[in-house]
């Protein structure tokens, strides 16, 4: 586990550039191109942060060509929307059962490219029907959007949550890649940046206990509503965009 709050990773030979930002919801968003054809895909993009991230990706001379959401979030607006309208030729993608509206429906197996690189669709409902984790090809990177959270997960309590589908989601989609796998997060609420996936095997407070245990401590869990929820669900079935 680390804890930087902006990482820049240049894995040279593979020529892959990887970002990742926080904002002030806890969220991260991530950004990953292909340095020679400069084919980029952005992750769980925020509203507030649009300027930011897009001026970074004008910096780079980056060819955003997807943006894509882990699920239909409740804490915040995507700015996936927002985007589109600012960059020419933009998709954006989410899993067909979040039953939000994108450019792209995503179900498992499917493939995002940006150049010589993809991410890979797995299915992991449980948090809410229309979870999604991102592989890379190499299965080295794999984005879990809130299923699988450093030393947790996301909580089961609404928007179709489900506590024992996301134990099978974890155990069977996630917990099956290498061990060496790094895990990023869609949140994380004490700075942690990344860990891996043999860690969370072994130390994940929940996820290492039975399936009964976790299904009652994860329907106990007493959480309050999330302050944006009202406002984000409907904004993000429509790629954080009300309509006028
Ligand atoms: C950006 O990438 C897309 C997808 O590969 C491609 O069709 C498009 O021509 C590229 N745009 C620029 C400006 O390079
Ligand atoms: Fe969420």
């Amino acid at each position: 586990m680390f804890t930087v709050p902006f990482l820049l990773l240049f894995i040279a030979d593979s020529h892959l550039c990887f970002f990742q930002f926080s904002s002030e919801s806890s969220t991260y968003t991530y950004l990953l191109a292909d340095t020679n054809t400069k084919e980029a895909v952005i992750i769980d993009p925020v509203l507030e942060t649009v300027d930011r991230d897009l001026k970074l990706i004008k910096e780079l001379g980056l060819n955003l060509t997807v943006a894509v959401n882990t699920h239909c979030h409740a804490d915040h607006i995507t700015s996936t929307g927002l985007m589109k309208q600012r960059v020419a030729g933009l998709k954006s993608a989410i899993s067909k059962f979040s039953g939000a509206t994108a450019d792209i429906h995503l179900t498992e197996g499917d493939n995002i490219p940006f150049g010589r690189h993809s991410l890979t669709v797995k299915e992991t409902p449980g948090h809410t029907d229309g979870c999604i984790t991102l592989v890379t090809g190499d299965q080295t990177m794999a984005f879990t959007g809130d299923a699988l959270l450093i030393r947790g997960c996301g909580r089961t309590d609404f928007q179709q949550g489900c506590a024992e589908k996301l134990y099978h989601s974890v155990h069977e989609k996630i917990f099956t890649l290498p061990d060496e796998c790094l895990i990023y997060p869609a949140h994380d609420y004490l700075g942690q940046t990344v860990s891996t996936v043999g860690e969370e095997r072994k130390f994940n407070p929940r996820l290492t206990k039975s399936m009964e245990e976790f299904v009652e401590l994860m329907n106990n869990l007493n959480l309050p509503k999330p302050k944006k929820i009202d406002i984000s669900v409907p904004a993000n079935l429509v790629c954080g965009l009300h309509h006028v």
